[in-house]
């Protein structure tokens, strides 16, 4: 297979548009965010089936506390249930879920929720599930700086060994793939905090549709057109089909 029609090993989807879903609907925003954690549903089951190595969900990001109480409240209590009601599921289908983000400034209950979620599937071989909860770009790489200091100052490490290697190890996402998809919903054309230093080289695609909208059909618009670009990596475009005819992966 060609490196243009690879599938990607890591997608990234800021599932934006909830809100709007709902207004559009005159009905609450929250009734936009149930709808949203049943296309999230989808979308994580379809992405297994392709054979996606790992999923990045941006549930809820660090800003996204400034939101109304009942908002913030509503969303705290949905994922606790879609986590006890997935959990099974999750397993059936061997999807390794890990959480993304400061956990330990979300409530008790869903710190426990994810706790076991994560312990029922910790084993599972299948696909890396990654949910980004009071997540943010700035804050990963700020975290992943402060472990790094820690080893210097027990002598583990020499500050002039520190390379890109070095954060990229210490990010929460040291354990995956690096991104090749980053797919943003709800009609947005920003970044909005999200995988700030794993953005570098990913491919960016914005769908105009609102999130509870997004369906396995336009993921698939997505993945297509992800498939059919090339990336260069810094090299020219000759260079790539060069390296191609040669057999370079
Ligand atoms: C994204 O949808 C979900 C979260 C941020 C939790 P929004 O709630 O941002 O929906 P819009 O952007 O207001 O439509
Ligand atoms: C980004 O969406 C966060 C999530 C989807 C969880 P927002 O709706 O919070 O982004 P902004 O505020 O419009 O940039
Ligand atoms: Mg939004």
């Amino acid at each position: 297979m060609s490196q243009q029609n690879k599938l990607p090993k890591h997608i990234a989807i800021v599932m934006d548009g909830n809100g709007r879903w709902a207004k559009k609907r005159y009905m609450p925003r929250l009734v936009g965010h149930k709808k949203g954690v049943e296309t999230a549903r989808k979308i994580i089951r379809c992405c297994s089936n392709l054979g996606i190595e790992c999923l990045t969900l941006f549930a809820f990001s660090s800003e996204n506390w400034k939101r109304p109480k009942e908002e913030v409240n509503g969303l705290m209590s949905l994922f606790i249930s879609a986590l006890e009601r997935e959990a099974q599921a999750l397993l059936r289908n061997q999807v390794k879920l890990k959480f993304i983000g400061d956990i330990s400034h979300l409530p008790e209950k869903l710190q426990t929720a994810i706790a076991d979620v994560e312990a029922l599937t910790t084993e599972c071989t299948g696909m890396t599930l990654l949910i980004a909860a009071n997540y943010g770009g700035r804050w990963d790489i700020m975290q992943s700086v402060q472990k790094i200091v820690e080893k210097v100052q027990l002598g583990e490490l020499q500050a002039n060994n520190i390379n890109e290697n070095t954060i990229a190890d210490y990010l929460s996402t040291h354990a995956v793939p690096q991104l090749d998809l980053f797919i943003r919903t709800g009609g947005e054309i920003r970044v909005s905090n999200f995988l700030l230093w794993q953005l570098a080289y990913a491919e960016l695609y914005f769908s105009k549709s609102y999130w509870p909208d997004f369906s396995e059909d336009r993921l698939m618009e997505a993945i297509a057109d992800y498939s059919n670009r090339q990336r260069r990596f810094g090299k020219t475009g000759e260079q790539l089909v060069l390296n191609q005819s040669s057999g370079e992966k």
